[in-house]
């Protein structure tokens, strides 16, 4: 088990009026696609993926939601916070020819895989798309790579409206990606698996979110019928093969009581 440091938050970006960075100055050693477990000792724990993680620093993008994040956007540089990992399953960064599809705040942690793949001489296509705006972030860090980069928004901030699933199917036809990494939101990505199916042969990997409460793999609020995969420790990064099964995907989640909830 990861153990638990207790850190100063070396600095705080503010990315949209809802949603932060906050950055750590620590040697992770996280791979893109993991998590951490960040505590705030008042208000329990809570999972983030990594954003950024250099050898000198990490960051997590945060949107502020309920309790938890409320409380963290109230936090200061200086003020400390605590946390585990990194956890979980990582991308695998296969492929040469690579498209990356993105969907609100869950897309800064393709920005960390971005770096990871340019550094290996991958060629990278980013599609980053949101409801609004206001929850369009890493725009700037993706436009400095100098890679192939398009965004979008269904309220059509950028001329053209519609979602990052748009921009991917015209892509996909025009282009011979050998591999596609997905972050966004849980509609939005069955949208793409949908997407995808028509290009049998593509390989593909999602990063999932679901209700985390121990992220070591024994309390099972994270697992995903009908496989069992519990996506702390198995995941939060699935191969396309393991989508493919995935009754519940798009479907429903789990709650904090480990109920179901069906995504509307
Ligand atoms: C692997 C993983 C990576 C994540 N990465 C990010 C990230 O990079 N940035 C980010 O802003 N959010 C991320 N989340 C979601 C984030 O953990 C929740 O949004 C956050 O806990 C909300 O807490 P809250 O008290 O502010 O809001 P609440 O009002 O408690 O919840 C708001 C929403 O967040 C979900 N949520 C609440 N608690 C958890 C939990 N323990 N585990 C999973 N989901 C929860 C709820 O289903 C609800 O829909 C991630 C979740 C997972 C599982
Ligand atoms: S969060 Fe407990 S098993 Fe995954």
């Amino acid at each position: 088990m990861s153990r638990r440091n207790t850190i100063a938050i070396a600095r705080i970006v503010e990315e949209t009026p809802t949603i932060r960075t906050f950055y750590f100055d620590y040697d992770l050693q996280a791979k893109p696609g993991q998590f951490i477990m960040l505590t705030d000792l008042a208000n329990g724990e809570k999972p983030f993926s990594i954003s950024e993680c250099e050898s000198d620093q990490f960051g997590v993008t945060i949107k502020k939601l309920g309790k938890f994040t409320s409380n963290l956007f109230e936090k200061q540089a200086g003020d400390l916070l605590s946390f585990r990992g990194a956890y979980g399953s990582s991308f695998s960064l296969k492929g040469n020819n690579i498209l990356l599809t993105g969907g609100g705040y869950a897309t800064p942690p393709l920005y960390y895989l971005c770096k990871e793949l340019l550094r290996k001489g991958a060629q990278v296509t980013v599609v980053n798309g949101a409801r609004t705006r206001d929850d369009l972030v890493f725009c700037e860090r993706f436009e400095n790579l100098g890679l192939e980069y398009k965004k979008i928004t269904d309220a059509g901030c950028f001329g053209r409206a519609g979602t990052s699933v748009d921009i991917a199917r015209e892509l996909l036809s025009n282009n011979d990606y050998d591999m596609v990494y997905v972050s966004g939101p849980e509609l939005m990505m069955k949208a793409m698996r949908e997407l995808l199916q028509s290009y049998p042969g593509l390989n593909y990997e999602f990063l999932f979110e679901r209700y985390m409460k121990c992220a070591i793999g024994i309390c099972g609020n994270c697992t995903m019928d009908p496989l069992g995969i519990r996506l702390c420790v198995e995941g939060p990064v699935l191969a396309g093969h393991q989508v493919e099964k995935l009754t519940e995907f798009g479907e429903y989640h789990r709650n904090a009581a480990g109920k179901k909830e069906y995504f509307k």
